[in-house]
């Protein structure tokens, strides 16, 4: 039974997103957002459920934070609310806004615990969205302000920014698939939003060095490793693409300036060509500090004449499933690490990893045994990672609490921290308890 020590300085923390937690979403001045809008039309989400109250963490913070700091969490992941800071999403400040993360941020400086911002997570203003949303290349701008006021006011307490949360999923999801606000089905529109929203974060970053502030900055992508169905040179090709397509999409502009050529050629066999000005390579590319990854499973693919533009399809896997039907599959992510760090040789972070399973409280106690178990085996595979050479910083469990998963509504669970949705009252599940051994002893027992 060995004992994998981490480093000293191991950042451990969870994380969690704006309008998956706050609730409060038409309080203090703040403005309507995309997710606000989406989760309020009918048959958008599981049983029409929102996130107009959801943990309702936005009145209880302080209580949130106190929970932090019994597991000893050593940072804390959230993301700020755009249309909070400036409910028409440019112009007027609303100060109550910016007033609730200063009281947030100082409350976890006070329990020494890292606050990291994610700037964007998803709730675009819904002002913004009226005028094309990220379709219109001057969201970028107006992201680049917003970015600019949050760095003013919190730059130097705040040490570890990240401009946006999964742009791909935001993109594919939000304007291509319409599963996610803004609910848009145009796959061309998707390309299109995420090359806007690639200038964004590069125009946030450009602020960011411009400021001068200490602290770091990076962006958070969503990557599942892919493995192809078989050793056919079909199947290899296929597998390729769904790799530059699901990983490399935004890594290969930030860290090489150019669209993977084998997605970029269907695009243009499609007639979908794309004049971007050379300047906005300069500015997507200005060097980050860090890379965030968010890691759940892996993607099996084989290739497929039917598909229309990719020619692949995802082929199931017989392993354990969690609740969201993802495999568990922990050598993913060892996996991932090693593939990502040799390419593009940039510190990481975990920013989210972790998985939902159906939680019920038994004389007041939650037995995750499931997540537990998950956890320790991603949590040995980074261990691995950081052995085999991976500058691999810190590891946020996804999530802190239970929460809106977006199109689930409140159906998946994935936290570490028990909620009832009825009471608000919150419950240390027993995943938590193994967490804050993990972090006090700055190890994982390999079992
Ligand atoms: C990620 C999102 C996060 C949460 C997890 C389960 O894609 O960033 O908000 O929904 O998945």
């Amino acid at each position: 039974m060995g004992k994998l020590s981490f480093p000293k300085d191991f950042l451990w923390g969870a994380a969690t997103a704006a309008y998956q937690i706050e609730g409060a979403w038409n309080e203090d001045g703040k403005g309507e957002s995309i997710w606000d809008r989406f989760a309020h039309t009918p048959g958008a989400i599981f049983q029409n459920q929102n996130g107009d109250i959801a943990c309702d963490h936005y009145h209880r913070y302080e209580e949130d934070i106190e929970m932090m700091s019994e597991i000893g969490l050593k940072a804390y992941r959230f993301s700020v609310s755009w249309p909070r800071i400036f409910p028409e999403g440019r112009g007027k400040i609303n100060p109550k806004g910016l007033s609730f993360y200063e009281r947030l941020i100082e409350k976890l400086l006070e329990k020494n615990i890292k606050p990291v911002i994610t700037l964007y997570h998803w709730d675009l203003p819904q002002e913004l969205e009226d005028k094309g949303g990220w379709l219109n290349r001057d969201t970028a701008k107006y992201f680049a302000e917003y970015a600019n006021l949050l760095f003013y006011k919190f730059g130097d307490i705040v040490p570890i920014w990240i401009t946006l949360n999964e742009p791909g999923v935001c993109a594919f999801l939000g304007y291509g698939w319409g599963w996610h606000a803004p609910g848009k089905k145009d796959m061309k529109g998707a390309f299109i939003a995420s090359h806007n929203l690639l200038l964004a974060h590069g125009l946030a970053v450009q602020a960011y060095r411009e400021g001068g502030y200490k602290g770091n900055i990076g962006i958070t992508v969503n990557v599942a490793t892919v493995y192809p169905a078989s050793n056919s040179e079909e199947d290899i090709r296929a597998a390729e693409r769904q790799d530059a397509y699901g990983n490399r999409w935004f890594l290969d502009p930030i860290f090489k300036k150019e669209y993977p050529k084998v997605i970029w050629e269907i695009l243009e066999k499609n007639h979908w060509n794309f004049n971007y000005p050379t300047s906005d390579w300069n500015v997507i590319s200005i060097p980050i500090d860090f890379l965030g990854i968010n890691y759940y499973t892996r993607t099996i693919v084989a290739y497929d004449e039917q598909d229309p533009y990719l020619k692949i399809k995802r082929i199931p896997s017989l392993n354990e499933h969690t609740e969201m039907n993802w495999e568990v599959y922990p050598d993913g992510l060892y996996d991932i690490l090693i593939k990502i760090y040799k390419e593009y040789q940039i510190p990481i972070y975990i920013t989210e990893n972790g998985a939902a399973y159906n939680d019920t409280v038994e004389d007041g106690r939650v037995r995750d045994e499931k997540r537990i178990e998950y956890l320790r085996e991603h949590i040995k595979r980074v261990y691995f990672a950081i052995r085999d050479g991976v500058d691999l910083k810190g590891y946020f469990v996804w999530s802190l609490m239970d929460n809106f998963e977006w199109g689930h509504g409140f159906s998946k669970r994935f936290g570490i921290i028990y909620v009832d949705y009825e009471t608000q009252k919150r419950i240390l599940k027993d995943s938590a308890y193994f967490y804050k051994k993990v972090i006090e002893e700055n190890r994982v027992i390999e079992d």
